[in-house]
């Protein structure tokens, strides 16, 4: 049921589990997988290294700044390892998997991805890597199943309800931050990245997989079910 052709757009908000359920259900279909937001977080991490001042608190405002990230992301030297079973992140041959989790790069990343030239550039990056897979591909972030992908065989939108979203994101950082901070961070990073893309609502054609109520291997089981019948309309 799953061979031939198979783009699985899936997007929402952070704290919804889309990057371990995309992997998983990439795993279980024999697919690629692509994570959008590592690439958000690898340029955040270049521009940083390259000694541009993302934090400033006039950031938002510097239309120099604005165009140094532009021009860091046309060259960002990056290489996306696409494997479900072994996803890699590397920048100018340095692997930076690991280090673009540090909150340090959370912190900074809002101000790369409502940078909408440079999501432009990521954009058309993202597009040829899913053409790279021969279009068997999970392609999980904010704009997949409408700006990078809404072509894509099945688009899904997963989200979860607040409280269940602070608690996974509580466990993945491993209960070390207050619910205060963890609120503060995931709430102002999803407000402040809405402004450029709606990610909270579904658009026409995508369906909702509420995880609220599903543990993780329901929720893997709900998305193929998705898939499942996205596929037997084509
Ligand atoms: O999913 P994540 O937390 O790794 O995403 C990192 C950041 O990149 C987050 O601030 C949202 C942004 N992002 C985006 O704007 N568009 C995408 N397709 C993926 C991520």
């Amino acid at each position: 049921a799953f061979d031939g052709e198979l783009v699985v757009a899936i997007d929402g908000p952070s704290g919804s589990g889309k990057t371990s359920v995309s992997r998983a259900v990439a795993r279980r279909l024999g697919l690629a997988f692509l994570d959008t937001g590592a690439m958000y977080r690898a340029l955040t991490w270049y521009c940083l290294d390259s000694g541009l001042d993302l934090a400033a608190a006039t950031a938002a405002a510097d239309e120099k700044l604005a165009s140094d990230v532009v021009e860091a992301a046309v060259e960002l030297p990056l290489i996306m390892g696409l494997d479900p079973e072994h996803e890699t992140v590397e920048v100018d041959g340095q692997d930076i998997t690991a280090v673009i989790r540090d909150p340090r790069i959370s912190a900074a990343v809002s101000a790369v991805a409502t940078n909408t030239a440079a999501r432009a550039v990521l954009v058309e990056r993202q597009r040829r890597l899913i053409e790279q897979t021969g279009r068997r591909v999970v392609a999980e972030g904010r704009d997949i199943t409408t700006v990078v992908a809404p072509d894509a065989t099945a688009r899904i939108l997963l989200t979860a309800s607040p409280e269940a979203r602070m608690g996974r994101r509580g466990h993945q950082l491993g209960g070390t931050q207050t619910d205060a901070d963890l609120h503060r961070q995931v709430v102002q990073r999803d407000a402040r990245d809405s402004t450029v893309v709606d990610f909270m609502t579904a658009a026409a054609g995508v369906t909702t997989v509420d995880s609220t109520e599903l543990d993780f291997a329901q929720t893997v089981d709900a998305v193929i079910d998705v898939i499942r019948a996205s596929k037997s309309n084509t």
